[in-house]
This record gives structure tokens, sequence and C-alpha cells, in this order.
């Protein structure tokens, strides 16, 4: 029987589903694009029911599921970590267990998936939280050897890993367990400086631009990696186990008032070392800055500590990297620019979406040993939306909110958005299948000219809720990388930070941060050939080979369905919309009355 893999993340937030089969990926996507729930927790049940369906398979093909998590890993760990905080210590366990049997009995997961138990002929694998995450990257990135290297807040009762990876092989080679946790040190600061939701993390690594990183010898007395014995936390200041499992605390992932809970992980001595915790939504001051600085480049040393001692285990400079912390762009960009690695992939679902991903890499390629795969070098994994479903919703939206649509060639198409582009106007751009991971790489886009005249400013005061500090991020011509920016590095998934070139730093002003560096998508042909024509038609016109991409959505998931490009698109203050071959233009009462967009 032909292998057809299903793997999820089904415990963590941003739970997914991905299928596999002896081909490679057949489909990936995050059940919060589909119930619409930011980084939700719940049991993709949705997810699940999308990538069959855009497989043409259903449940009883399915030969393998794997589940990334394995609540039975790292136990003498754990039953450490239970001696030595009993309270703390059995609520974790608890929970753990809970959720494993929740998810993984056989009874209960045909129940969550929808289907009678007699469908659901699958094989069951548990994939450690940590192993799936190094596998998501190396299994994707078609490299024969590599170092693997997973760095996130904790899952399965580990925080860091590094794998030897060879063939089909992963080796691991050292963990770094709780309460010693280098993501959710940044976290635990994140909160502290305000950002208390899931998630982000990002903002504040935009912040840190705007600051010196002069409290960065400080925070080093609290969490450093050390190579004999890993990260090592300062409990005192940092009780983040304590929090996150304490019973009178609620655990990650659980939902409050429809929102993922962040438990408060600094300890309130904190204060007396860089006075108050700022408030939520209160002003940022210089001191903010400076801690966002610091907290940055402290983390950045501590990241690069924590490939030089896995590059000296594994004698390999080729890394892949996963897990929350490689969403740091920031350092992932130094990582490369002063050559602590050679190549370098990052999973373009470095969260906890992409374990769905790694686990059913995981057992394709190594438990049911299918020759692997190569390269998987884009990301478009997700739904896509045939010219005639776009053309019936357009028919079932356009008229009750009074928006005309014409139907345009290809040709037709990339001229007008260029000319759209030229004029200052912003264009919500909804093609193809849709992103796997947290960018939008040009499927489900607002895009934008980067270098006219206030684009930034434009951008910033239309899009509301979106702090001013964060930066917009260009999308480039593969070939033109190293003309704009100083990275060799092809960044397909938008994963990592280069510094903009001094010539261009006025001519793409909009996407140049403070700092004068952008989170750059590079774009081939054979990644994504419309928008890659796009790009190159806008250069053929203006000489510039970037555009501004942000994500197509209002303080919600990425839009996943056109009736919801559409509706975003009439109640914001975009001015185009292409979705599929249809373009519109907002007529100018409607665009006076329109709501700035709130992309958050
Ligand atoms: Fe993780």
């Amino acid at each position: 029987m032909e292998p057809l893999v299903l793997g999820l993340n089904a415990s963590h937030p941003d739970s997914s589903a991905v299928l596999m089969n002896r081909r490679g990926v057949v489909a990936a996507i995050c059940e919060e694009r589909i119930n619409r729930l930011k980084h939700c927790a719940v049991f993709p049940r949705q997810a699940i029911q999308e990538v069959l369906r855009l497989a043409g398979a259903s449940i009883s093909d399915v030969t393998d599921l794997a589940i990334a998590r394995d609540p039975y890993a790292n136990k003498g760990a754990k039953l450490a970590f239970i001696a030595k905080n009993p309270r703390v210590g059995f609520s974790l366990a608890k929970v753990s267990l809970q959720r494993h049997h929740q998810n993984t009995a056989p009874q209960s997961l045909a129940e969550q998936i929808g289907v009678p138990e007699a469908q659901c002929k699958f094989t069951l694998h548990n994939v450690e939280h940590h192993l799936a995450h190094i596998a998501s990257s190396f299994y994707w990135s078609g490299f024969e050897h590599a170092t693997g290297l997973s760095v996130d807040g904790a899952g399965d009762f580990c925080t860091v890993m590094v794998a030897d990876c060879k063939g089909s092989q992963i080796n691991v080679l050292r963990r770094c367990h709780p309460p010693h946790s280098l993501g959710m040190f940044y976290t635990a600061m994140t909160g502290f400086m305000g950002f208390t939701r899931y998630g982000e993390e990002y903002k504040v690594m935009g912040l840190a631009a705007y600051g010196k990183p002069i409290y960065a010898d400080q925070l080093a007395n609290f969490v450093r990696y050390d190579p004999e014995k890993g990260v090592q936390l300062d409990q005192t200041y940092f009780p983040t186990y304590s929090r996150v499992y304490d019973r009178e605390e609620r655990t990650f992932g659980e939902l409050e008032n429809g929102e993922i809970r962040v438990p408060k992980m600094w300890d309130d001595s904190l204060e007396q070392i860089f006075g108050p915790a700022r408030k939520r939504g209160s002003p940022l001051t210089e001191r903010d800055n400076n801690l966002a600085a610091s907290l940055q480049r402290h983390f950045e040393t501590c990241y690069i500590d924590a490939v030089k001692d896995a590059a000296q285990r594994t004698g390999c400079r080729d890394f892949v990297l996963a897990g929350g912390c490689a969403l740091n762009g920031v350092g992932n960009g130094r990582l490369v620019m002063e050559k602590h690695l050679d190549r370098v992939y990052v999973h373009p679902a470095a969260g906890d979406d992409g374990t769905g991903a790694g686990a059913a890499a995981y057992v394709l390629f190594n438990k049911l040993a299918v020759p692997r795969t190569p390269e998987v070098s884009h990301a478009y994994w997700g739904t896509g939306w045939t010219d005639a479903q776009i053309e019936a919703a357009i028919n079932e939206e356009a008229p009750r909110l009074g928006l005309s649509f014409r139907k345009l060639s290809r040709e037709e198409l990339l001229r007008t958005t260029v000319g759209a582009f030229c004029e200052g106007k912003i264009v919500g751009w909804f093609q193809g299948r849709e992103e796997w991971g947290p960018r939008a790489l040009g499927n489900r886009s607002i895009l934008a000219h980067p270098g006219y005249p206030n684009m930034k400013a434009i951008l910033n005061a239309r899009i509301k809720n979106r702090e001013p500090f964060r930066p917009f991020a260009p999308a480039i011509l593969e070939e033109k990388l190293s003309q704009v920016y100083e990275g060799a590095h092809t960044v397909p998934f938008m994963n990592i930070v280069y510094k903009t070139r001094p010539e261009w730093r006025d001519r793409i002003s909009a996407v140049n941060h403070e700092d004068n560096t952008g989170r750059v998508q590079t774009v081939r042909r054979d990644q994504n050939e419309l928008y890659y024509d796009l790009i190159k038609a806008f250069e053929a016109k203006t000489g510039i080979p970037v555009i501004l991409n942000t994500s197509f959505n209002e303080n919600e998931p990425i839009v996943h369905t056109p009736q919801q490009a559409i509706a975003c698109f009439a109640r914001t203050k975009m001015d185009c919309l292409a979705v599929g071959p249809f373009w519109c233009e907002k007529p100018e009462a409607m665009a006076a009355k329109a709501e700035v967009i709130a992309n958050d």
C-alpha cells in the first residue's frame, strides 16, 4: 500500500495538519485559517478535512498518523524535575498525559476527526516535539547532511535540541530541559515590555532597532548558553515553569476570552532592576526601546553560542533550523552574515504549526524508509480556488457591497497592478494556493510600491492598531538580492533579515527599517510564477526589483476564502483588489467611508 502520512500539531498553539506521500508534500494548513481563531490550539479537525480534500483522499486512505507529541519522551529529566518541584511537576505531568490521552486514544481520535472508528486504519506514531521541529527543516531542506538545531519555549519537556542529520537519520546529540529555556526567556521579557499576547515576540524584534542595547550585560546575568550545561536561566527572576504549570495558573494554549493565554513569567523583583513593567497599550519609552534592543542583542549572543556548540558537536556547518526562535530573522541574519554557518534551511512554519510537517516527514522518510525527496522550495501548500469558485464568490459578495469586478488577462492584470503601485495605491492580492506558515509570501498579501513618497506613513495611517515601529517586508527578485541587500543567501520564506545597501535605502524607504535592514523574501520564478512576473514587471517600469508585502488580514488570521478577501477589502482602506484574474478598484465614495486596515 502506498504510504499516505498525516502529520498533526494537535496540542500546541497553531494546530495544523500536513499530508505527505512518496512524492513529498501534498497539502499543509493551519487550523486558524479555517476556524478564524488566531494561534488556536484546538484539535485540527477542519485542517485535517481540508488537506484530505486537497489531496482527493479520505481518512481511510491515510496509512500513518504522525502526532508531534510524545509525553513519554525525556522521562528522566521530567522525573528529576518533579522530585525537585513536586507541586509544579505533577501538574505538568497531569496536563501532558491528559492531552496525550485526548489526542491519541483511537476512539477519541476518530471522534475528533469526525469519522467512525472503523475508517481509521492508520498506524499511530508519536514524534517528540523537537525531533519534529528538526525533521520539518531537515527533510524539507534537501540537504544530505546537516546540523539540526531546534530552539523554542518548550515542547515534550525539552527546550533545545541538537542533532546530526544524515540521509534519513536524525541522531540527537543534545537536549536542554526546562526550566532552562531561551524561548521562554524571550517571551517573559516580551511580556515585561507590555506585549502580553501569544506570539508578539516579533514586535519586540522590530522595536529593537529603535533602542540601544545598554542592558544587554545585565540580561547576560539571567540567561546564557553554556557549552557544557546548555541553556541556564535564572529562576529567581524568571520563574517560567512554575508560572506555566502551577496549579493556580492555566497553561499555555488555553483560551481566555478567545485569546491564547500567556502567563506572566517574570518575577516582580525584575522591576527593581529595570523599573516598572510596561502596561499593555501605554506609550513606549526610551527604556522600552533600549530593553528591546538589549533583549534582542543578548538573545542573539545565546543563539549564536548554541549554533557554535552545535557545529562543534556535529562537525557540519550546514544547518537546518526550526522552533519558535528560528522565526527570529535578525538572529538568523547574523548567523549568515557573520558566517557562523555555511548553508541554512529554515522551515517556513518554524513555529509549532511546523511540527505537524516534521512529524509527517519523520515517519515517511525515517520510520517507513521512503527515499527522500528534493528540497521543498516554496510554501504554497494551502487552499486554492478556481476562477469559477472566485467568480461565484464575487457574484455573492460584490453586489451587496457595491463593488464591481472585471476579468483581466494575465498580462492586463500585471500591467494594471503595476500601474496602481505607481500611483501609490494599495493592492489586495489573492492568488493561487495559500502559504504554509505565518508569513504572507505573495499569495495572500497586501502589496504596494516600496519607494512611493511617504508610503510607510500612508500605510501606517491606513493600518489600524499596527504599531509604527513594525517594519514592512520587501519581496525581491532572487537574482537581485545581493544588488540591493548585503546578503547572499536566498530567503524564500522571509525568515532572514539583511542590511539594505546604502544606495537603495531611499529608493525603497518603506521597506527599509530603522536600522537599515529588511526582512527579505527572495522570489524565483519556479517558486511563484505570477508573483515573480509581477515584481519583474514593476522592475521594468521603475527600475526597482522590490515590492512591499504585508499580510492580507485585519485583526484576524490571514484571509482564507475569496469572500473573506472581498469583505476585508471592502471595509478597509485598500484601493484595489486582485482576486484571481478579477480586478476591482474601490469607488471613491466607498473609499472615503472605509475603515483603516487593522493588520495586527
Ligand atoms: Fe515548539
